[in-house]
């Protein structure tokens, strides 16, 4: 059985839900909301997947910022200085999946390191944690920034490891993005799906080792594999 000494959280979409923007950007776009998040959200995965292979790195807020101006101009919504600065300033601000600060808890409470590694910034993950009040949950905020290239790099997986001073086999890797938990599989890391809307995995050679519904099952699974 493996021993899992650490668990790593990707962020954006598996601790906090980046479609609380949606509320934000029905203020400005009436009835709107959600479609421009989904298509902002997807944007801002396309632009890092392809800053990565053009070798030319910006900050995850770069992506976002400009991914939010491809949406308004691609559904021909004007887009003011000041509510883009706004709404940018809001993903630095998101809220956890209302499950997640119990979940993450008990999950301390079990004697594991926790740590969070995303693709965003040092301050972006800094910002969002602290105004969700669980910066005492984490041991290690870790961000794609040390390495200038973002997920599903393998460079920014063994980050994480070479941070938590851990093997990747003791690694349990948290992510409710089937693409980011296809890609800690390949590099080596033991991982769980959160597969919140009953969705598909990816098809990229690479199966999830568990699979839960919500992150307050994973205390329970954790129990059947860690070995202590
Ligand atoms: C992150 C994005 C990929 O937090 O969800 O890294």
């Amino acid at each position: 059985m493996t021993t899992i000494k650490g668990i790593v959280f990707d962020l954006y979409g598996t601790l906090y839900d980046v479609h609380s923007v949606a509320r934000h950007c029905s203020e400005y776009f009436p009835g709107r909301g959600l479609e421009i998040s989904m298509i902002w959200r997807q944007k801002q995965l396309e632009y890092t997947w392809l800053r990565s292979l053009m070798g030319h790195y910006l900050s995850f807020e770069e992506a976002t910022d400009d991914a939010l101006r491809y949406t308004c101009s691609h559904l021909k919504l004007p887009l003011k200085e000041d509510v883009r600065a706004t709404l940018c300033n809001e993903y630095l601000k998101i809220q956890p999946y209302p499950e997640v600060p119990a979940a993450l808890a008990e999950l301390q409470a079990m004697g594991l390191p926790l740590a969070i590694l995303s693709n965003g910034s040092v301050r972006s993950i800094q910002s969002v944690v602290n105004h969700s009040g669980l910066e005492g949950r984490f041991a290690y905020l870790i961000s794609v920034e040390h390495v200038k290239v973002f997920k599903p790099h393998p460079d920014v997986y063994a980050l994480a490891e070479k941070t938590m001073g851990l093997h990747r086999s003791e690694i349990l890797f948290v992510s409710s993005n089937a693409w980011d938990a296809s890609g800690a599989r390949h590099f080596g890391y033991p991982v769980c799906w959160i597969n919140r809307a009953g969705g598909t995995f990816e098809e990229l050679g690479q199966q999830p080792d568990h699979m839960v519904s919500r992150l307050d099952e994973l205390p329970l699974r954790l129990g059947e594999v860690v070995s202590r």
